[in-house]
């Protein structure tokens, strides 16, 4: 069986990280994000992926290549354009045959894709699509069922007493050939709004599967961060390195810094140097090069790759992006999402304004 994952969208609730790195190429605890969904694609015995790729495609295809390092077959297809979520697998057509999975290239989750696929099989269905129950689901995609899961009808952001619902869409589909005709070719069009909709009424054979395995939604910087702690916390699948000591995860296996006060969890990419006397933890993560001075305080914060933090500095709450740079004794104010090269002084917020 194959697989389309969608990996094109600009990331806009991401800026400013998604400027210079793609939302998929996000890193978490040992791999880009959509590193994740490949690993679990592959353990589901999904040979052939295709990524649905446009904006900043080439940090995508120069990290996957061929996929063979990750133990499929990659293949990639480009929009100029964006598509859309239904109109990327569009665009992917001619490299597919038969039933697929469709991902959407930011979802987290330890859903068992060969039940969903079977339940599919087994309904008859035309496409089914993976929900969850929330509490609220006014920000999402709601999915009405009737007791058999067939869908009834998407809403959209739901009003309050627009829908009784709870499921949302959680953004993996089984498709069938036909739901993919279906689809026009050439412009954009949305799997939600447009495609879902039109083969309810067409053919009243779009079901549902509400599960509650793990899942989130990495595309806004909280549930970004929550996606590192729940790893972190044992919630979903282990980081992908070594535990070097309880709850401290080292990308390759090297051991804790001498001199540091570290406090667990705490995951360290590859040549990162902490000077003695630092403070890293509980739930800090600092990607490949970064560079810690003396005295410097990191917690509830992650820090992309080659990030400086001066001696003295405060970072908490906080993501910063590539190459950012803490000065000696700066405090980040918390919440802060630095961008690529950001400098952060002392009293004064990344965007250069006094904080
Ligand atoms: P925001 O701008 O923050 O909303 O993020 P996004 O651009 O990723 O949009 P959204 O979260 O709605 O997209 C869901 C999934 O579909 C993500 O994996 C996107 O990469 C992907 N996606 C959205 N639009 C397109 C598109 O036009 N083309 C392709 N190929 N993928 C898309």
């Amino acid at each position: 069986m194959q697989a389309v994952v969608l990996v094109g969208g600009e990331g806009t609730r991401l800026r400013p990280l998604t400027y210079a790195v793609p939302k998929p190429m996000a890193p978490l605890l040992g791999r880009p994000f959509i590193g994740w969904i490949i690993e679990r694609l592959r353990k589901a015995g999904v040979n052939d992926v295709i990524l649905s790729c446009c904006y900043l495609p080439e940090a995508i295809e120069a990290y996957f290549g061929n996929g063979r390092r990750f133990g499929v077959n990659l293949d990639y297809v480009f929009e100029e354009e964006p598509l859309g979520t239904a109109g990327a697998v569009k665009n992917a057509v001619h490299k597919v045959s038969g039933t697929i999975y469709v991902c959407n290239g930011d979802i987290l989750t330890g859903l068992d894709l060969v039940a969903l696929r079977e339940l599919h099989r087994r309904r008859n269905a035309i496409a089914t699509i993976h929900t969850r129950t929330v509490e609220d689901p006014s920000q999402f995609g709601v999915v009405e069922t009737d007791a058999d899961g067939r869908v009834l009808r998407f809403v959209e952001k739901p009003k309050p007493g627009e829908t009784n619902a709870r499921d949302i869409n959680a953004g993996t589909y089984v498709l069938e050939p036909d739901a993919l005709d279906a689809i026009p070719s050439g412009r954009k069009v949305s799997i939600e709004r447009e495609t879902f909709p039109h083969l309810i009424a067409a053919t009243q054979r779009v079901f549902a599967v509400s599960t509650n395995d793990y899942w989130i939604d990495v595309g806004r910087p909280a549930t970004y961060a929550q996606a590192h702690w729940d790893i972190l916390d044992g919630r979903f699948e282990k980081p992908a390195g070594h535990e070097v000591a309880q709850g401290v995860w080292t990308a390759d296996g090297a051991p804790v810094p001498q001199g540091v006060e570290v406090h667990p969890p705490v995951f360290l990419g590859t040549d990162v140097h902490i000077e003695p006397g630092a403070r890293v933890g509980p739930y800090a993560v600092l990607y490949k090069g970064c560079r810690i001075g003396a005295s410097a305080a990191i917690a509830s914060s992650i820090l992309w790759q080659h990030c400086v933090v001066g001696r003295g500095a405060t970072v908490r709450d906080g993501i910063l992006g590539l190459e950012v740079v803490v000065e000696p004794e700066a405090t980040v104010e918390p919440n802060t999402v630095a961008g690529r090269g950001a400098r952060i002084r002392a009293g004064v917020s990344p965007s250069g304004q006094k904080a």
